[in-house]
């Protein structure tokens, strides 16, 4: 995709895999999103610190409002990772600074409900996005960034091929004060391309 595509882009609407489903969130995801994030507080609050600004299935639907709309204007494109039958199994999404499309880059984020956490479910789901990102998308790198203490997440990058580039030292601060280092992975399409 050349410079000049990028400028008529508009993210495509969702990305079909064997067990789940990427979309765009929309209205009327809040009470199933709420659901999820809810029986999960404990699992994403260390790591997410926007866990609880869903208080209740209206904040979560207002969320899903706005994720829509910013989505379709490829601002920050965050989505559902939905079940076959619709559950929520969790969230993820491209995103990056101002100009981010028409310069191919792109940052991936994640999270999984509490009770699928742990059966594999975000390695695929970073497959899929890579080979989504890669070719329906105009990306030429994705990155990926997770706190030093979050091993899980680094294996989640690690297993999807992208390569450790560098660690931002004492760089994410807890609202304690608590400070700790953010790792960055990345990998660009002609990696993904050769694996
Ligand atoms: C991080 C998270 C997305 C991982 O999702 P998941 O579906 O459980 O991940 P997977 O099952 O694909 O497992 C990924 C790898 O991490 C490993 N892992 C899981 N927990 C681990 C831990 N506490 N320490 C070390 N490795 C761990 C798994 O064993 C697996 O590696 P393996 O295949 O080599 O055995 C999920 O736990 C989560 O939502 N956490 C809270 C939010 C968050 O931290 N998001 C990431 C922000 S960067």
């Amino acid at each position: 995709m050349t410079s000049a595509d990028t400028q008529s882009f508009f993210p495509p609407d969702g990305w079909r895999a064997r067990s789940f489903v990427l979309r765009s969130w929309r209205a009327g995801d809040g009470a199933a999103l709420f659901e999820a994030v809810d029986s999960s507080r404990s699992h994403l609050r260390v790591f997410m610190p926007w866990v609880d600004k869903h208080a209740s299935p209206e904040d979560s639907e207002r969320y899903a409002r706005d994720a829509c709309a910013r989505y379709l204007t490829a601002d920050k494109c965050d989505m559902a990772v939905l079940a076959p039958d619709g559950r929520v199994l969790g969230g993820t999404g491209f995103f990056g600074h101002d100009g981010w499309l028409a310069e191919g880059m792109g940052e991936v984020g994640m999270w999984v409900r509490a009770d699928e956490a742990g059966k594999g479910l975000a390695s695929r789901v970073l497959a899929e996005l890579l080979r989504w990102g890669f070719t329906d998308w105009p990306f030429l790198r994705l990155s990926w960034r997770c706190s030093g203490d979050n091993r899980a997440s680094a294996r989640v990058a690690e297993k999807a091929g992208m390569r450790l580039e560098g660690v931002l030292r004492s760089y994410s601060v807890d609202p304690d004060g608590t400070r700790h280092d953010i790792q960055l992975y990345g990998i660009q399409r002609h990696e993904w391309v050769a694996r």
